[in-house]
C-alpha cells in the first residue's frame, strides 16, 4: 500500500489520480474526511501535528507544506515509517535545500539531512519554483520581484507528481536526490509576455530593489520584515544561482518531456483571476 500525504494539494491531488487509475492500492492521509471522499480513494483522517495519525504503508509519500512545526512533526513521523518497516520514503523538498538556508529551503536541508541518515531507502524530490504558484503572485494585471533578469526552470506540479508516481510504482531503487525542473529558464518578463499571450490581457513583471521587494512583501504579503528580506535576497540571487539550471530527471524518471508553461497556462488560465 503506498501512503500519500499531503493528499489535497497540488502535487499530491495529481499523485492520487495517478495512483486510483493505475489501480494501486494508495491510502490517502486528509486532515478533514470531506477531503478524503472528495478524492475517490480510501484515506485517513490525521495531521502531522499528530504524527502518530499519519498512517504507514509499504511506501510513502512525504508531503506537507511548512509551518512552524514542520521540522520536528516531520522528524518524527520519518521515524515512524523507519519503526514500521516502510520500505520506501519519496520526500518533496526544495532546490537548494540545506540547514541554515533561508526561507523553507532551510527547514526542507533539517528534515532532509534526518530522511538520509534515518537508514530508510528514500528519494528526496528537489524541485525549483511552481508554476501552480503563479496564479497567486499575480494581481491586477501584475506580478512584483525582484530578481532582474533571472531565469528560472518552473515545473508543473503533474511533474512532480509523474516522477513520484514512477518511483513509489518501481522497484525501490538507490536512495538518491533528484532535482526536478521545467523544460526551459525563463525570465519574469518572458513569463509576464507568456501569460499576456495566454490569457488574452497585459500582465506586467514589475522589477523592484530588494529594499523595494521587501517593503512589498511587508505590506502586500504581510510577511514578517526578516522573513519579506529573505525573500527578496533569494530573488535577486537567482540570477547566480542554479534556479535557472534546467535538467532531463522528469524526463529521464517518467519517460515524457516536463511540461512547458504553455502547457500549462493551456490548462489553468482560469486560475489567473481577472
Ligand atoms: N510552491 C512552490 O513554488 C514550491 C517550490 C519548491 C518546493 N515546494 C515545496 O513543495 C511542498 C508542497 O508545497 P505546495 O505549495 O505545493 O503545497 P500545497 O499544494 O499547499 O499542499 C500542501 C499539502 O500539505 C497538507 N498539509 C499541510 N500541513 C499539514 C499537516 N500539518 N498535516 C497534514 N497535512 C498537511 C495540506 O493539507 P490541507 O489541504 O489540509 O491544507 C496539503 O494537502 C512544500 O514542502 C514546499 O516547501 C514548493
Amino acid at each position: 500500500m503506498i501512503v500519500v500525504t499531503g493528499a489535497t494539494g497540488s502535487i499530491g491531488r495529481a499523485l492520487v489520480a495517478r495512483l486510483r487509475e493505475s489501480g494501486a492500492e494508495v491510502l490517502a492521509l486528509v486532515r478533514r474526511a470531506e477531503q478524503g471522499e472528495e478524492l475517490g480513494v480510501d484515506y485517513a483522517v490525521g495531521d502531522f501535528e499528530r504524527p502518530s495519525s499519519v498512517p504507514m504503508g509499504d511506501r510513502l509519500f512525504l508531503n506537507t507544506s511548512p509551518w512552524p512545526g514542520f521540522v520536528q512533526r516531520h522528524k518524527e513521523v520519518i521515524d515512524r515509517a523507519v519503526a514500521e518497516g516502510v520500505s520506501q520514503v519519496v520526500s518533496v523538498s526544495v532546490l537548494g535545500a540545506t540547514p541554515g538556508a533561508p526561507l523553507s529551503g532551510g527547514l526542507h536541508g533539517e528534515v532532509d539531512a534526518h530522511l538520509r541518515k534515518s537508514g530508510a531507502a528514500h528519494a528526496i524530490l528537489e524541485p525549483v519554483g511552481f508554476m501552480q504558484s503563479l496564479p497567486r503572485e499575480v494581481a491586477d494585471g501584475r506580478f512584483y520581484g525582484s530578481y532582474g533578469t533571472g531565469r528560472t526552470g518552473y515545473i508543473d506540479t503533474r511533474d512532480i507528481a509523474d516522477v513520484a508516481f514512477a518511483l513509489l510504482t518501481g522497484p525501490v531503487g538507490e536512495s538518491a536526490t533528484h532535482v526536478l525542473t521545467g523544460p526551459e529558464a525563463l525570465s519574469q518578463q518572458e513569463i509576464a509576455a507568456r501569460l499576456t499571450e495566454a490569457l488574452g490581457r497585459t500582465v506586467t513583471y514589475v522589477d523592484l530593489s530588494v529594499e523595494e521587494m521587501t517593503r512589498h512583501a511587508q505590506e502586500r504579503r504581510g510577511m514578517p520584515e526578516a522573513t519579506a528580506r529573505e525573500l527578496a535576497e533569494m530573488m535577486a540571487a537567482v540570477p547566480d544561482s542554479s534556479w535557472s539550471r534546467i535538467t532531463s530527471t522528469v524526463e529521464d524518471l517518467t519517460g515524457h518531456a516536463p511540461r512547458s508553461l504553455a502547457d500549462y497556462l493551456a490548462d489553468h488560465a482560469a486560475d489567473f483571476a481577472r
